[in-house]
């Protein structure tokens, strides 16, 4: 089978190069002009992959070559718009049952964090709505919500259990990426993230929490290899770096990668520890040292920012992503989509966030989307860019300028959305950009 794009205004076809960039410019954009993308697959229905990047008479050629009397039928005509990759979201946590509406308004009355979790809002009380919740219902959420997701651009999305906080609903969690990724035919890297609190019956035997993951829950995780990587929080008051780098040795020794949240809200030296283990992200980093910046721009672990989290959370500062650009680090963006912090899935939107808060320049922002958020979810090669023999996961916008992803913020830009080929928005998704017929799932009927 065949497809052909034509009558783009351009394409972003990435680097040239597989890997993380740093320092990133507008030359590792790699936008082509007077050209078009040509897929194939070898059966119906099965995966596509890029097969021609090259002019419209050459991708018409190619086509006219097996179709000769149907060529029309394959032929997607952008008229005059944008062809990117789909876009990388490495930082989400999209397995939940309930919003948390009660936190936000308490945040504008004036509530800090720790009074909202008193009250009974936070983590654990999404915990709580969690384990009640069938795993039926928990795809059927979560597929809804990843569908809508995907709908504004993203193929590939790192999704974090983390509101089980029980070996028995951490499992539940990530059988529910699972099997979303078996439906939705998306790319959904899991990340098992047992330690995201202590949970309440674990308050005053907290070292007991950090066995009970270590003994038990990984163990089983890498049993059924339901995780690519293992997150904790580390964060005073949350998990001690002690207690971070005992979890992700015991994950490492099991074969699962690691990720930290790291100094989100204090400089505690997460930075450090997670460059010193060679993980491969520390996310957050709105509090990071200048010691924590030096210390990722020496290391490969990508800097993952995410500005929507601040916002929401109505916070005047953001992390430092100027200077850790500038010390070299691979910084990486992403929404960290969940129910307390960032109830938003859209990765446009934070592009534009990272350019007006973070004062991040377009480029780097599309470079920290696409391949640097790929290099943090460990999928290295063929997503965030374009190349022959790569995946086809591409997005037509509503867009002329690339400059424009990061610019119109908030409203939804895509026009379609191809992962490997397979429709997931646009006309022949049957699924316009107006309504992915997700919104009556978005939130549980029953609070
Ligand atoms: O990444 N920092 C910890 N975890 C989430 C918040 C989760 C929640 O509040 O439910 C975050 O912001
Ligand atoms: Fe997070």
């Amino acid at each position: 089978m065949r497809w052909i794009f034509v009558n783009a205004s351009a394409v972003m076809c990435g680097p040239a190069e597989g890997g993380p960039v740093r320092h990133p410019t507008a030359d590792h954009l790699g936008i082509r002009t007077g050209i078009g993308v040509g897929i194939e697959s070898e059966k119906k229905g099965g995966p596509y992959t890029v097969a021609m990047l090259a002019p419209d008479y050459d991708l018409l050629d190619w086509l006219h070559h097996l179709f000769p009397q149907k060529a029309d039928e394959f032929t997607i005509d952008c008229g005059g718009r944008l062809i990117t990759p789909g876009l990388v979201d490495c930082h989400t946590h999209a397995v939940f049952g309930k919003p948390r509406l009660e936190d936000q308004a308490r945040r504008a009355r004036g509530e800090d964090y720790k009074a909202i979790a008193a009250a009974g809002g936070g983590i654990l009380s999404s915990v709580a709505d969690f384990r009640t919740r069938g795993e039926d219902e928990l795809v059927a959420l979560t597929r809804a919500r990843l569908a809508r997701l995907t709908s504004l651009g993203t193929t590939t999305v790192e999704v974090k259990s983390g509101y089980g906080l029980s070996a028995e609903a951490e499992l539940k969690a990530l059988r529910v990426i699972r099997r979303v990724a078996g439906e939705l035919g998306i790319t959904l890297v899991p990340t098992f993230l047992g330690a995201h609190e202590v949970p309440a019956d674990f308050r005053s035997r907290r070292d007991a929490y950090v066995r009970l993951v270590i003994e038990e829950m990984l163990p089983a995780v890498a049993r059924e290899k339901l995780a690519r990587f293992c997150d904790v929080f580390c964060e005073p008051g949350v998990f001690a770096l002690d207690e971070t780098a005992a979890i992700l040795s015991a994950a490492s020794a099991l074969g699962l990668k690691a990720k930290l949240h790291a100094d989100e809200l204090d400089p505690a030296g997460g930075a450090e520890l997670a460059a010193k283990l060679g993980a491969t992200s520390a996310d957050h980093l709105g509090a990071v040292s200048a010691r924590g910046v030096e210390a990722l721009a020496g290391s490969s672990t990508v800097a993952v920012l995410l500005p929507g989290t601040l916002t929401f959370l109505g916070k005047s500062r953001q992390a430092p992503a100027r200077a850790l650009l500038e010390a070299g680090a691979i910084v990486a963006l992403a929404t960290d989509f969940n129910p307390g912090s960032s109830p938003t899935g859209n990765l446009p939107l934070i592009l534009a966030l990272a350019v007006s808060q973070g004062r991040m320049q377009p480029e780097e922002a599309l470079i920290a989307a696409t391949v640097n958020a790929a290099w943090a979810a460990g999928e290295d090669d063929d997503r965030g860019r374009l190349r022959v023999g790569g995946r086809a996961d591409l997005v037509v916008w509503n867009c002329r300028d690339w400059r424009e992803l990061s610019y119109w913020y908030g409203m939804p830009l895509a026009r379609e959305v191809y992962a490997a080929g397979r429709p997931c928005l646009g006309p022949f998704a049957g699924i316009s950009s107006a309504d992915s017929g997700a919104d009556e799932l978005l939130s549980p009927r029953i609070f």
